[in-house]
């Protein structure tokens, strides 16, 4: 078993001699920038720990079934940028900014072929497998992204659809990682299922924290545009609380703030509302709430706690995360 930030330091390297190929430009250009900044590279570290909880010696074989969910999720930030109007992504531009919609579309298209080359390259019998969960997840998250946009002109969401919302837009992600790591390390059903659960349970607190610190992020660090979900009208965690708890009046301003034309106005006042009905506790007690049951779904893995340290680390990391 080796440490973390040794895993980190293999992820870097592969990524960072992943060769693309340079012509037409337009299409590789935007690869190589949006890989080439610097993320926290989580997912494909949970694929690596995932194999390693169950003492996997050929830890170079996970490589390319991690570099797949690295590809497959900044093809999603690509195409959510856009969605989302986002001017900056990791301190930088955007792709659709830097370039155009129409680059970041196929830029896109282009990086999610390259992930399905990645897993074409993991071990030959455990394709079929991989595929499997590669597959569900990455249609779990067009189906959430999907309703994460529909939310958008909904005034009234519930709790719970919210949290089906980003079970599949993020969290599936996570759980599926984990469960890659697991299945090339030959775990038995149970043993991923519990890893899901345990990674699922962990995206969904993580979405928690990226909805609260999209409001509360200290722009010198976050690397996205800090109010970025108030200027969409998402229905993010605090929003949702805030739409349950608004008295007569105060639900006037949040209903004129919809067609407010001032950005910065429009996130002082959102803000004002968040502090005034105290909805930024409520939703650190949900992100809590969800960390504890992948804490629980984790404690039920037959393996040495010794085993489970790194990912332990990693989860408790994340909730405290500031970008
Ligand atoms: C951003 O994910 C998208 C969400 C699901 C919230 P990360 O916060 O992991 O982004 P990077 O890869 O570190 O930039
Ligand atoms: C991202 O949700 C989910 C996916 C990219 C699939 P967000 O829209 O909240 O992610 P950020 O905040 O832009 O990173
Ligand atoms: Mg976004
Ligand atoms: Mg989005
Ligand atoms: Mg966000």
């Amino acid at each position: 078993m080796l440490t973390q930030s040794t895993y980190s330091t293999h992820i870097t390297e592969a990524i960072e001699q992943a060769q693309f190929p340079t012509d037409p430009p337009k299409l590789y250009d935007p690869i190589r920038y949006i890989l080439g900044l610097s993320g926290k590279r989580v997912r494909p570290l949970l694929v690596m720990l995932g194999a390693d909880l169950f003492a996997f010696e050929d830890m170079e074989s996970t490589i390319p079934a991690a570099l797949a969910v690295e590809y497959f999720h900044n093809f999603s930030l690509i195409h959510d940028d856009i969605m989302d109007e986002a001017p900056l992504r990791r301190g930088a531009m955007t792709v659709h900014k830097k370039w155009s919609e129409n680059v970041a579309i196929l830029s896109g298209d282009a990086l999610l072929v390259k992930a399905y080359e990645e897993i074409a390259r993991c071990t030959p019998t455990k394709i079929p497998a991989l595929l499997k969960v590669f597959n569900r997840m990455a249609l779990e998250v067009c189906e959430g992204q999907q309703k994460d946009m529909d939310f958008e002109t909904q005034d009234l969401v519930a709790e719970d659809d919210y949290i089906a919302m980003i079970r599949a837009k993020t969290s599936v992600l996570l759980g599926g990682a984990l469960q890659m790591g697991a299945i090339l390390a030959d775990a038995n059903a149970e043993e991923q299922e519990l890893l899901y659960q345990f990674g699922v349970n962990l995206g969904i607190a993580f979405q928690l924290q990226d909805d609260i610190l999209d409001v509360y992020g200290n722009p010198e660090n976050f690397g996205k545009q800090v109010g970025g979900d108030i200027l969409c009208d998402k229905k993010t965690i605090l929003r949702i609380h805030l739409q349950q708890r608004v008295g007569a009046q105060d639900a006037v301003i949040l209903d004129n703030l919809v067609s407010e034309p001032d950005a910065e106005a429009k996130i002082q006042t959102t803000k004002e509302l968040y502090a005034k009905y105290e909805v930024r506790a409520i939703a650190e007690k949900l992100k809590e709430d969800y960390s504890d049951r992948a804490y629980e779904a984790l404690s039920k893995i037959p393996v040495a706690d010794q085993q489970k340290a790194a990912l332990l680390d990693l989860a408790q990391n994340l909730m405290v995360r500031t970008h």
